[in-house]
């Protein structure tokens, strides 16, 4: 036992000392963004520097050399701008500086400069779609019918006495009408009512918003996530949306959201912010662009490649069980998309239940978080991480009505929890409040903290911490993880999910047992041009390294083999 722990020890630092020379490359075939890992960062949850029970931007300066050993190339905060946070960031009220609360532009520039100096680029959160309703703009529109910026958003006459102009529901619950009676009309909002969408058929707006690409780029950020970008655009003459069967979590009638998302418009605005992008130098395009429409969702990669060069897809979080058939099918679909963009996977983020929570079975979640970090780090693509789960960070969902900070969670319980559950404080060590802030934390960390904290993990060299780290220097210095074809083995297997990643001369094995029993998967890869008969061991659950023969792959219960396969 003593030995294999030993092995492993050195196998870990020894995979540590060779791939810290390993930075994020760029080649000509490659941009940056190919081969970088980002990471989401929840600043208000990420680390406090003043102890005010709220993350800011020291703290994630603060965490960068974390972030670095982790092997992380870019970091994505979401919205950290001056905002009433009704919307927790996603309700902006001025684009160009930093919310008081997280710190200042000069912090700001100091997170610049450190992350740089640590090959970490940052991605900012544009929210273009929407403003608050206490931004500059809002307040101008809604002061009179012929205030300068009254066309900047989307006013309307009722159809009626209490009447909106049409049929539309907000995504967040209700009308997405909201009736002003300072000049008695209703004005749109596909969020909450403090969240007004843009009209973004008055050139003014595109300007104003180009503009804003333009200022943070210059500052120097890498890129941006946009936010909620398919609904940038509405039908003009406001047709009402097909209504479908029965009644959504809020209790609205269900309906199709035909006429306020996904207008073609969309994409020629995603064109004009790509050519902002393009520059300013070699800036990165992240989008939130759910379907379950694979052709309809790599449309946003653009005709020619000229959109987003990353357009987010949510399959993985939209399933719930471990499945390798599912997953299988997911994976093949994005991979071979119509457009062939480069594929981006992602598991978790602010808006989902952890996947630690979606796959973990109670009795070997850390296992099973382990299998989907290999998943999610050995695709071809880019991964984009959320923070706390390199620790196996759990969900720590409300307990009642009236602990709910998430405004969806108050309108929605129990049905709709809201999503502060996913949006807990990072878990550093296991001082009180894990050791996020002395000052009590805007959420509550679950128990969990205790074992599942930074500090406890970088000390077991079994940990979930210790696994993510191994991995991304894997995936860092082995080519064929990085550019690899994805190929998909043992099609028929319903337990083990397994692919070959194969550059011409060398190739990677991939083998994720998603059931909770013992599985020996053989492997003929005669098909691929591979005659080999066994496979060097890269990374494993098991404690059994070296060679290992392909007719016989041994996974425990939901382990993982990743193996390098020669000629
Ligand atoms: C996106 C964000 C979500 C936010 C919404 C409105 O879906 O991910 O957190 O509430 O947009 O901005």
């Amino acid at each position: 036992m003593r030995i294999r722990k030993f092995a492993l020890l050195l196998f870990l630092s020894i995979s540590l000392s060779f791939s810290q020379a390993q930075q994020p490359r760029a080649s000509e075939k490659h941009p940056w963004w190919q081969h970088a890992v980002f990471y989401e960062i929840y600043p208000r949850s990420f680390a406090d520097s003043n102890n005010d029970g709220m993350g800011d931007i020291n703290g994630i300066t603060s965490k960068l050399d974390y972030l670095h050993a982790l092997g992380i190339d870019a970091i994505w905060i979401t919205p950290c701008f001056p905002s009433p946070q009704v919307d927790f960031g996603y309700d902006v009220s001025d684009y160009r500086d930093i919310a008081p609360e997280y710190g200042t532009l000069k912090d700001f520039d100091r997170l610049l400069a450190e992350a740089k100096k640590r090959n970490i680029r940052v991605l900012l959160d544009l929210v273009m779609n929407h403003t608050s309703d206490k931004h500059a703009w809002f307040v101008d529109s809604r002061s009179s019918r012929t205030a300068q910026h009254r066309d900047w958003y989307i006013w309307r006459d009722g159809r009626g006495p209490d009447q909106p102009p049409n049929n539309w529901e907000s995504t967040f619950g209700g009308s997405a009408w909201q009736f002003d009676p300072t000049t008695n009309q209703y004005y749109y909002h596909f969020f909450y009512r403090e969240q007004p969408d843009l009209n973004w058929r008055n050139p003014k707006v595109e300007e104003a918003m180009m503009d804003v690409a333009r200022y943070w780029f210059k500052r120097g950020v890498a890129g941006f996530r946009l936010d909620a970008v398919t609904t940038l655009f509405e039908d003009p003459k406001l047709s009402d949306n097909p209504v479908t069967p029965g009644l959504n979590k809020f209790g609205d009638p269900n309906m199709e959201d035909k006429y306020n998302n996904r207008l073609p418009q969309v994409h020629d605005e995603l064109r004009r912010l790509r050519k902002v992008a393009d520059e300013s130098g070699d800036r990165v395009l992240i989008g939130e662009t759910g379907s379950d429409d694979v052709a309809k969702l790599s449309e946003f990669y653009g005709p020619n490649l000229d959109e987003l060069q990353l357009p987010m897809n949510f399959f993985f979080t939209e399933v719930n069980k471990l499945s390798a058939p599912e997953f299988r099918k997911q994976i093949a679909e994005w991979d071979q998309n119509p457009k062939h963009g480069w594929p981006v996977w992602v598991l978790s983020n602010h808006d989902q239940v952890r996947h630690y929570n979606r796959y973990g079975d109670g009795d070997h979640n850390d296992a099973i978080a382990k299998l989907m970090a290999t998943m999610l780090l050995t695709l071809r693509g880019s991964p984009i991480m959320y923070y706390g789960e390199e620790i196996g960070m759990e969900n720590n969902d409300p307990k009642s009505r009236d602990q709910v900070k998430d405004p969806i969670g108050k309108l929605g319980w129990p049905k709709e929890k809201g999503r502060d559950g996913e949006r807990t404080p990072m878990q550093w060590d296991d001082n009180a409040n894990a050791g996020f802030s002395k000052e009590t934390p805007w959420l509550p960390v679950p128990t969990s903290f205790k074992t599942h904290n930074v500090a406890a993990e970088e000390k077991d060299a079994n940990s979930v911490l210790r696994f993510y780290e191994s991995l991304l220097r894997l995936r860092h210095s082995n080519p064929a993880l990085l550019d690899g074809e994805y190929i998909a083995l043992n099609e028929n297997d319903s337990n083990v999910l397994a692919y070959l990643r194969k550059l011409p001369g060398r190739a990677v094995l991939v083998a994720l047992n998603m059931s909770g029993e013992k599985q020996s998967p053989s492997f003929d890869l005669s098909a691929q041009g591979l005659h080999a008969k066994t496979a060097a061991t890269l990374l494993s659950s098991s404690s059994a390294q070296g060679q290992q023969n392909l007719s016989k792959v041994t996974l425990e219960p939901f382990g993982v083999f990743v193996g390098e396969v020669g000629k």
